[in-house]
């Protein structure tokens, strides 16, 4: 994906707040780009945008070669079809239809591609094993499992049709530290895939284990971006020198004991 002088405004031409502002960055196949910022500073308006659920008033937006920053509706409905691009809300009930079964809401996503029942079926069980689920669950409603359980539901539901593009909205800012980190070690495998992660989190703590890069979003703009271990050993902005003095992984304190581990390896001390 590749985003040129995005511009998102909401509200209506007389009262119209500007929540993104000249945001230009890129995430390349097989990489996870992180997004970071505080409440309000236009991560969800950016998660929207690409999957063409809010309109950008200027600027391009580039998925998978195409030039879909025009599209209307119907195309991006299409597009969404297609299964290109796919996204994980924060609170995964948001992501998953309460009516539906594991097992059908896996298969939905599939069977919208056209994919045949028996073969969607086929695919839905070899997927579990790599988001650590068993098959026991397949027969349940969302309402019937743990956050954690239905959180690697919505990351399965996201990945099985193999995305180019998967944009995550806070995925594990909802579960406690032992589902954070399982969630995270899933999708670092996952990476594997060639697929191109958009993780989106107001911690950069959360980010940094798994982040090839980092963007740092500011009252809707872009102030900082660079390589993760780059930007966490010499952030150049006040803003992101403000992050990380607030994340406590990143001070070394207090820390939960697996994600202290993942960030002393990443940060190589
Ligand atoms: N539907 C909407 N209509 C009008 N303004 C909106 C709408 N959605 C978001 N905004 C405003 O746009 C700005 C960016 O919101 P956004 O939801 O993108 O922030 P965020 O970084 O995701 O915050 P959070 O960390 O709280 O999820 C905020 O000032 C917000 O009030
Ligand atoms: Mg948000």
């Amino acid at each position: 994906m590749e985003l040129t002088d995005l511009e998102v405004h909401y509200g209506s031409r007389r009262r119209r707040h500007r929540a993104l502002h000249g945001v230009s960055l890129s995430v390349a196949p097989g990489e996870t780009l992180g997004v970071i910022g505080e409440t309000g500073s236009g991560k969800s308006t950016l998660a929207r945008a690409a999957l063409g659920l809010v309109r950008a008033s200027a600027g391009s937006i580039r998925i998978a070669g195409e030039e879909v920053g025009a599209y209307d509706h119907r195309q991006w409905r299409a597009l969404r079809r297609r299964g290109v691009v796919q996204y994980v809300f924060q609170d995964p009930l948001r992501s998953l239809d309460p009516d539906l079964t594991i097992e059908e809401s896996l298969a939905e996503p599939l069977l919208i591609q056209g994919v045949a029942h028996g073969e969607a079926a086929r695919r839905v069980r070899s997927f579990l094993p790599r988001v650590r689920l068993s098959e026991d669950l397949l027969g349940r409603l969302p309402g019937e499992l743990s956050g954690g359980q239905r959180q690697r539901v919505s990351v399965a539901r996201a990945l099985v049709t193999d995305p180019k593009l998967v944009i995550l909205d806070e995925p594990v800012s909802a579960l406690d530290s032992a589902n954070r980190v399982q969630v995270l070690e899933i999708l670092k495998e996952l990476r594997a895939t060639g697929v191109a992660l958009v993780f989106i989190s107001h911690d950069l703590g959360s980010v940094a284990g798994i982040a090839d890069r980092v963007a740092v979003l500011y009252r809707g703009e872009l102030v900082e971006s660079g390589e993760t271990r780059d930007l966490v050993r010499d952030p150049r902005h006040p803003y992101t020198r403000l992050l990380i003095g607030s994340a406590p992984t990143l001070r070394g304190a207090a820390a939960d004991g697996a994600e202290r581990e993942a960030l002393r390896a990443l940060l190589h001390v």
